[in-house]
């Protein structure tokens, strides 16, 4: 069993530029996502209302929950998130390019990301070429992730195995496994940040039916889930278990953000709908 400690100190400064970077970027996404107007937006940036699955805002001014991202799992045992085939559609007089399936009794779109700058990433692009592979972050928080994983190496299944009994010293053990990685970002400006847990919560509610029963038997593998980890409040990188402030919270088996203390639980989905920024395109 891992004995992680408190995120280091590389972290935390990743945490401090992620806040003076998000306050401008606030700026434009608070702005623009009340000012969309559909008959006016660029042709081919998409966006508008758009209904998503997020990980659940507990707590704190963030507006919504954080976006899921689907994984699948190829033969060789690595996880991949789902991204949908591209394709060009014309609704309410636009014309526009998006990746959107049916999944799991919900519409799972490329429009999920389109908030906090993230809609300019390179990866969100709709054909953006990207193998949709996880790869590790270069200093993640959790010891564990930096003794297995260099950055840029690809999260199997099987780094997960001893998700029933993995803890670290924040909140307790066998609530899930998590490893911090990007997506989508491989030789690109735009980094999508990526969380990974793997947990029995999971695993139970994809058997438990329902909407939230067939949500997660289909966007999980074996009790993992995955997220985009930008905060929708002013869109810092929040953390899974990684903050001693977390516990004045009731964050400590969550995720808590440093930033302006708002909860998520990322075992509890929350079927949403809010105004996705079109993409600059
Ligand atoms: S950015 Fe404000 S709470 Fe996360």
């Amino acid at each position: 069993m891992s004995e992680d400690k408190y995120p280091s100190e590389s972290g935390r400064r990743r945490f401090v530029k992620g806040v003076v970077g998000s306050a401008a970027l606030a700026g434009v996404g608070v702005g623009g996502a009340s000012s969309v107007n559909l008959a006016t937006q660029p042709t081919g940036g998409g966006g508008g209302p758009t209904p998503f699955v997020g990980i659940t805002n507990t707590g704190g001014p963030a507006p919504r929950g954080m976006p899921y991202i689907p994984l699948e799992l190829d033969d060789e045992g690595y996880l991949r998130g789902v991204w949908p085939e591209a394709e060009t559609v014309t609704e309410a007089g636009q014309t526009y390019d998006v990746a959107r399936t049916e999944l799991g009794g919900q519409t799972y779109s490329s429009e999920w990301f389109q908030y906090c700058g993230r809609q300019q990433a390179a990866g969100v692009q709709p054909a953006a070429d990207q193998d949709n592979y996880f790869q590790s972050v270069g200093s993640p928080s959790y010891n564990w992730q930096a003794e297995e994983l260099s950055e840029g190496d690809r999260l199997r299944l099987d780094h997960f195995e001893d998700y029933e009994t993995w803890g670290n010293e924040i909140g307790d053990e066998g609530v899930g496994k998590p490893a911090e990685t990007t997506w989508r970002s491989q030789g690109t400006e735009g980094v999508l940040p990526v969380t990974l847990i793997r947990s029995k919560r999971i695993e139970e509610k994809a058997n438990q039916g329902g909407e939230v029963g067939e949500w997660y038997s289909a966007a999980s593998v074996q009790g993992t889930i995955a997220y985009l980890n930008v905060c929708t409040h002013f869109c810092c990188v929040p953390g899974y278990k990684d903050s001693p402030d977390s516990p004045q919270y009731n964050a400590e088996n969550g995720i808590y953000c440093q930033c302006h203390q708002s909860t998520y639980d990322p075992f509890e989905p929350s079927f949403e709908t809010f105004i996705a920024l079109p993409r600059p395109d």
